[in-house]
């Protein structure tokens, strides 16, 4: 198994419900936080750790994500005509030389797991990142990916980026249950009780995984909602001593839900402005 990580999974398949009629022709991971939309800040973030090879799950909405990645040159060569040069650049890196997008389809909306699952051919036997675009990471250079992939060097282990939540929000969360030794952990418990919360440690949508991850999933039965969870799954591995955390560095915004996209915008329009 090669301990370098060139693999990143970003599962984009869901409906978006929450963003209805926004999300309705398009995925939510297009929505633009300022000028760009959620999934290329992932990508950006996934090519900053070392990621050469992007593996997007698509759903019914494929084309607009494969346009995005896509070259334009009708638009580069108009935008150079008008002598927009910075802007034709910037047009053909979005997706830099030597960097690979593959497609791969979730023919039906059965969680994240399986999307997770659906990517197994395309990252063959090597561990691998996921991404959830919109859980949007900011001021974190260089990059929660980067520091998901060093940790992975360290140990061989997979990796979970946490945050910490005090308070009652901690139940909307999947929440580790620290091992009392360092990094590891022994659990990820989805949405406990506040009051039942192994600890303030939320996993957010930033992973690290080892291949053996795809025979767990397919060992898993559809749990809540009918969908098959990640989380699962992990938890599974992390009862075998199978996985570490990492502190988030930077700040999250969970840019699935419109109060919180509403909020990276404004967060990102000021930082941008302070700069
Ligand atoms: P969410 O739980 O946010 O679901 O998915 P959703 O469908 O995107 O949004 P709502 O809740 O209906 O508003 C978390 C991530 O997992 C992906 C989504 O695209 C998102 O990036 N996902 C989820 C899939 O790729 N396939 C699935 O079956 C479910």
């Amino acid at each position: 198994m090669d301990t370098k990580i060139r693999k990143a999974v970003f599962p984009v398949a869901g409906f978006g419900t929450r963003f209805l009629p926004a999300t309705k022709a398009m995925p939510k991971e297009l929505l633009p936080i300022v000028d760009k939309p959620l999934i290329q800040y992932a990508v950006e973030e996934a090519i900053a750790g070392g990621i050469d090879t992007l593996i997007f799950v698509t759903g019914r909405n494929k084309r607009a994500i494969e346009d995005h990645f896509d070259a334009n040159h009708e638009l580069e060569t108009i935008l150079r005509a008008k002598g927009k040069e910075a802007q034709a650049e910037m047009v053909r890196n979005i997706i830099p030389t030597g960097v690979e997008c593959i497609f791969v389809r979730q023919a039906e909306q059965l969680g994240l797991g399986h999307a997770v699952l659906c990517a197994e051919r395309a990252v063959g036997g090597d561990p691998f990142a996921v991404l959830l675009a919109d859980d949007f990471l900011t001021e974190s250079e260089p990059g929660v990916t980067a520091d998901l992939v060093q940790a992975f060097a360290a140990s061989g282990k997979s990796q979970l980026s946490v945050m910490e939540v005090d308070g009652p929000d901690i139940s909307k969360y999947g929440v580790v249950v620290p091992n009392g030794l360092g990094a590891g952990i022994v659990g990820l418990v989805e949405k406990p009780d506040a009051s039942d919360a192994p600890s303030n440690l939320a996993s957010i949508g930033r992973y690290v995984l080892t291949p053996d991850i795809f025979q767990t999933l397919r060992g898993i039965s559809a749990g809540s909602g009918g969908e098959i969870q990640l989380a699962d799954a992990i938890n599974i591995h992390a009862r075998k001593g199978l996985v570490e955390t990492v502190l988030l560095n930077g700040r999250r915004f969970d840019c699935g839900s419109v109060a919180g996209f509403v909020a990276a915008s404004t967060h990102e329009f000021a930082l941008r402005g302070s700069r």
